[in-house]
């Protein structure tokens, strides 16, 4: 088993999942600012600290995504981050995309960026700790969209991304996300999604990266926020598990779903019959942003040295998507 494959089980093993919190500054000031907290450096790391110092982590969160200033950042007792996180038994992980641009092309599309000077980021971010990272594609579906133009431009940047991150001895998280917005259809998202990913096992392939060492995070398959024709739980567990079937190949070790505007008890109902309709050798786990940290958030916001109340929040929310990455979740388990 190759050292990076051995990354990728350790991360996602017996239903532990990722913790996203790599929001850049501006989004991390904006969910900030909804819970009305000033976004101040001391601020992010303390909320972020709060949660990866809670007691759930080590069973729980296999891996946490982090944003650059978060990594270089030392906690209240004066400990590095990574350092941290590895004390509670995970593994830090890093965002090294750049954000999503205008694609020069079809400019009502985005283009990810960041791969300038990428090598040398990737080394200063191994020797700080990291072990993985991610990148995020990101597509919108309506009659013309995803173009060919952005399936190809994001796929192949996806691709050189995961070469770079593997030469570096690092496990690299990519992330086709077909975002939830807009009236279309399930059934349109099953086929973009598809396309999406295919094209980018495709790049993958031609750029030599090495798939037992590679964890996809995609989207579910769901009708478009704004489509009054949604779909049941049940059909989404379904048409997801068979998209991935088709569209990943099977080397891939594991899948960590991101929730993508789900609430936290949907992100956790659909995770949990995915993994009961799973009839693949896959993982299929998360990395959740919003999912995960939504409530504690807004627990944290009304007393910020609530140290212990918002680990408890976290620590349920965090077990609850772990028993749905098992398929062990119920309903009631979510009244506390
Ligand atoms: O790139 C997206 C984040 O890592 C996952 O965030 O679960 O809130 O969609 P989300």
């Amino acid at each position: 088993m190759s050292e990076l494959n051995n990354i990728a089980l350790k991360i996602l093993k017996n239903g532990k999942g990722i913790l996203a919190a790599d929001e850049s500054t501006g989004t991390m000031t904006k969910r900030l600012e909804s819970v009305k907290v000033e976004s101040t450096k001391e601020n992010r790391i303390k909320f972020r600290e709060t949660l990866f110092s809670a007691k759930g982590m080590s069973e729980y969160i296999g891996g946490v995504i982090l944003y650059d200033e978060t990594i270089k950042q030392k906690t209240n007792t004066g400990k590095e981050v990574p350092r941290l996180l590895s004390e509670m038994g995970s593994i830090a992980g890093i965002k090294v995309d750049t954000g999503a641009k205008k694609l020069a092309g079809s400019p009502n599309e985005k283009i990810t960026e960041g791969l300038d000077g990428l090598r040398d980021r990737l080394k200063e971010y191994s020797k700080l700790g990291a072990q993985f990272t991610k990148w995020r594609g990101v597509y919108n579906i309506s009659k013309d969209y995803p173009s060919k133009l952005s399936i190809n431009s994001n796929a192949h940047a996806l691709a050189r991304y995961a070469a770079l991150v593997q030469e570096c001895n690092m496990v690299p998280i990519v992330e086709p996300e077909v975002l939830m917005d807009g009236d279309h259809s399930a059934d349109d998202c099953f086929k973009k999604t598809s396309e999406v990913i295919k094209k980018c096992f495709e790049e993958l392939l031609l750029n030599k990266v090495d798939l037992t060492g590679v964890i996809l995070k995609p989207n579910m398959i769901l009708a478009g926020s704004e489509s009054n024709n949604q779909i049941t739980y049940e059909e989404t567990a379904k048409l997801t598990v068979k998209c991935l079937k088709e569209s990943v190949p099977s080397e891939v070790p594991g899948i960590a779903f991101l929730s993508g505007g789900q609430t936290e008890v949907q992100a956790s109902e659909n995770l949990n019959l995915i993994n009961k309709f799973n009839d693949t050798n896959f993982i299929m786990s998360y990395s959740y942003g919003r999912a995960l940290q939504q409530s504690a958030l807004r627990h944290w916001a009304k007393d910020i040295n609530d140290v212990e109340g918002t680990q408890a929040v976290f620590d349920h929310r965090a077990k609850m998507c772990t028993l749905a990455a098992q398929g062990k979740w119920s309903k009631n388990l979510e009244n506390i």
